[in-house]
């Protein structure tokens, strides 16, 4: 999944040759998922169509502040455009309007719309090399970064004058891949790796029997997003479930037992900055598994069970800087016994849910936590989605980490 995915991108087009080329960088945002709105400058709609746009983008195409030839027409509010985007891109970004841009010469729709816009600019300059050299475009180009606009470079290259040098725009998938590079970098959990593990563990009694539990892996899956989308790298050990999840940075490790996912975890645990377990791991596995199917019988069945590995224990005995977090799911003497397996497990915080909460714990698609340190003070939070819930964990975590 493309951390574009899910952003309002709005792409400003003017007068270039390069605007031809705006319809494919529209189908590749569209593919990744983004919400794409088109302002053409007014030359503009002599290299491309807002026919073609629309078609490409599902939106309406804006190119005036109100249609001339309609005695209906509305104005399209340009503070409204701003407003709305995640980000701005402007591409080509020709000589006139980057000097538009600097100068504040509102216009038109776009350079309007870029006044107006709170979000990051990201422009892309297109223009002949002769043009792409001269000091009032090199003066434009400074002073459009200095005020925070990014500049995502021209290449070099045939240009269409049949001149060869600096002033391509650069191509659609190089500015996709500068733009998501960029968010990427700001991420504030960029280069941090994270451990989390989700579900239940089921133990096996025979071939077809195990012991396990209500776990869905929802709010594990739920924190595997959340983290990806903050940029961590996450391993994401996880016992049976459904729950699917498509992400590059996620590292989806399917386990079944409470043995395999104590392997898994110690595989990465040690190289990673933060730990979070939200697994309900089974604590006890029948002491003798059995190859065959066993068979009913009359009398009453003794199954004689041993305890499973604590995992989360074992890694609170063996971190170093890792920042570790655990899970208590409790229906009695909720806070007393959450912030014991602080101590014991020698934790950063414990997240408590308990089965008294209407809408908390297994299965279903919203909890309600409270968070614990280990200097034993405690924050509430109410019944939310798990995806809000993760959120909120991680903005803790993120928070408290430094503190
Ligand atoms: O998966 P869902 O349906 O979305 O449900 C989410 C959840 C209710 C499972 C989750 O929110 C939750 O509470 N997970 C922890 C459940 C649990 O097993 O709690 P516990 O109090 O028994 O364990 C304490 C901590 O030790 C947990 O972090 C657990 O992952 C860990 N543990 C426990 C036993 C064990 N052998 N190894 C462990 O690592």
């Amino acid at each position: 999944m493309s951390v574009l995915q899910g952003k309002k991108i709005l792409l400003g087009i003017t007068g270039g040759i390069a605007a031809y080329k705006t319809a494919h960088l529209v189908r590749l945002f569209i593919k990744l998922k983004a919400e794409v709105r088109v302002i053409l400058t007014p030359s503009a709609k002599d290299f491309i169509t807002p026919l073609t746009l629309s078609t490409l983008s599902k939106n309406e195409v804006y190119s005036s502040f109100y249609n001339e030839e309609d005695e209906n027409a509305v104005w399209n509010n340009h503070v409204d455009l701003g407003l709305w985007a995640d980000l701005m891109l402007i591409a080509p970004a020709t000589a006139n309007t980057m000097s538009k841009m600097k100068n504040g010469t509102a216009d038109n729709l776009l350079v309007a719309t870029y006044l107006s816009a709170k979000c990051p600019v990201y422009f892309a300059p297109a223009m002949d090399l002769d043009m792409y050299k001269h000091a009032s475009t090199k003066e434009s180009l400074i002073t459009l970064q200095s005020i925070g606009n990014i500049l995502i470079p021209a290449a070099s290259g045939e240009l269409a004058s049949g001149l060869v040098g600096e002033g391509r725009m650069a191509e659609p998938e190089d500015i996709v891949s500068f733009i998501e590079n960029d968010i990427l970098n700001q991420l504030p959990l960029k280069g941090q790796k994270i451990v989390i593990t989700a579900g239940p563990t089921y133990e096996a009694i025979d071939p077809v029997r195990f012991i396990g539990n209500h776990s869905s892996g929802k709010m594990g899956f739920a924190l595997a997003k959340a983290a990806a989308h903050l940029g961590a790298e996450v391993y994401l050990i996880t016992g049976p479930t459904k729950e699917q999840v498509v992400h590059s940075l996620i590292h989806r490790v399917d386990v079944v037992s409470a043995q395999e996912m104590y392997d898994a975890v110690h595989d990465v645990f040690q190289e990673s900055n933060i730990a979070i377990f939200s697994a309900a791991v089974a604590d006890y596995k029948p002491k003798n598994k059995v190859d065959q199917k066993i068979k009913k019988a009359d009398a009453s069945l003794a199954l004689e069970l041993t305890p499973t590995p604590d995992i989360l224990a074992s890694v609170g005995k063996i971190k170093t800087n890792q920042y570790l977090v655990g899970f208590a799911l409790e229906t009695n003497n909720e806070l007393e016994n959450a912030k014991k397996k602080i101590t014991s497990k020698h934790l950063d915080a414990i997240v408590l849910n308990s089965l008294n909460d209407k809408g908390a714990g297994f299965a279903t698609n919203t909890n309600k936590i409270t968070i614990i340190d280990k200097n034993l003070n405690s924050e509430v939070f109410n019944l939310k989605s798990k995806d809000e819930v993760a959120q909120d964990i991680l903005t803790y975590i993120l928070q408290n980490r430094q503190a």
